[in-house]
């Protein structure tokens, strides 16, 4: 079955065509980001407005680039929440229109979920059930996957999601919007070891808090005021050393604590390649399957929406045209 994904949860317009949840077709992403950047952030009645203006066209490539006939679309699969409500709506509205118009079933999606998907794309299924870690700009939860309408969180973010905070540190250190891959960048030339970073606890085990290690660098920031190149890259390598080691400890932990053997990570975050590099070797060590999605797949995309859209699908979920 050929599904059409729609994706427009936060800046991106995205729509692709995925055949029986794993090959994927076509998935052309449009970004408004260079329209934020001057903000530092997304604003998000820009967003909404350029999905608005792109929507039909972002489909109507992602049906041609798929080499797909229209009358073979079997289902159409939309991230339903969480996002920016201006920002759904714009998906939402069209995928039930193309639902309405060429008589297909409809499915609402959870894009933190979809996330989830994304390792599953383009590669062999992975064996259920598995430990999900979802790191992006708006979440940083981890999950029980025991299948994929039966995703139970173990944990989440008490405050900043981790691409937040990457986002919010490159700020105070001048980098410009988004954080993640300039720190990433910076972060080659600088000494991960050089300040003592940490990200703050939390009561719940699998929890996480970042807003203390952001304000940490504000402090740190603040109080060495004239600083150098090298500076500012120990600095990012300092910070994304002290998040990666968070990351990996809580992650591994819930693989220990639910006895898992299989660890998927998804989310903007996931691209940065210091992180994957240091979760292959914790992995390795403690004997756990580790799977990311290809670095595209990590950030928004409707590859990931019409994947697992196609799964819960197969297992009789339905979405009415008035969800
Ligand atoms: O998943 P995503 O595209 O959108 C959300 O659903 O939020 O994630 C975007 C976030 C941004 O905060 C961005 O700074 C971060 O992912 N990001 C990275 C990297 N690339 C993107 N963070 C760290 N290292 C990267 N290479
Ligand atoms: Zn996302």
């Amino acid at each position: 079955m050929y599904v059409l994904g729609i994706e427009t949860s936060c800046d991106e317009t995205s729509a692709a065509i995925v055949k029986d949840g794993s090959r994927v077709f076509s998935n052309v992403v449009s970004s408004s980001i260079k329209f934020h950047k001057k903000y530092g952030g997304i604003i998000p009645e820009i967003a909404s407005r350029m999905q608005l203006e792109t929507i039909v066209q972002v489909a109507d490539s992602a049906v041609e680039e798929s080499g797909i006939k229209l009358k073979d679309i079997g289902l159409v699969s939309v991230t339903s929440s969480p996002g920016l409500p201006g920002s759904l709506l714009v998906g939402i509205s069209f995928a039930k229109a193309a639902a309405f118009s060429l008589s297909l079933p409809l499915l609402a999606v959870d894009h933190i979920h979809a996330h989830i998907y994304a390792s599953a794309l383009d590669r062999k299924p992975i064996q259920l059930p598995f430990i999900a870690l979802v790191v992006s700009g708006g979440h940083t939860s981890l999950f029980f996957v025991k299948a994929f309408d039966d995703i139970r969180p173990l944990g989440a973010t008490q405050d900043d999601a981790c691409g937040e905070a990457f986002d919010k540190v490159a700020k105070i250190l001048g980098l410009g919007y988004p954080g993640g891959p300039v720190i990433e960048q910076l972060a080659k030339k600088g000494d991960p070891k050089k300040i003592k970073f940490r990200c703050s606890g939390t009561d719940g085990l699998l929890d996480f808090s970042f807003s203390g290690i952001k304000t940490a660098v504000l402090y740190y920031v603040k109080a060495h005021k004239a600083l150098s190149r090298q500076d500012v890259s120990d600095v990012a390598a300092s910070f994304q050393e002290a998040v990666t080691e968070t990351l990996i400890e809580k992650a591994l932990l819930a693989c220990r604590i639910k006895k898992a053997a299989r660890l998927v990570i998804g989310g903007g975050v996931a691209a940065n390649g210091y992180l994957r590099e240091k979760f292959f070797k914790a992995a390795r060590s403690r004997k756990v399957s580790l799977h990311f999605p290809s670095g595209q797949l990590c950030m928004d995309n409707a590859a990931m929406v019409a994947g697992l859209g196609f799964q819960l699908f197969k297992k009789g979920h339905r979405s009415a045209l008035d969800f």
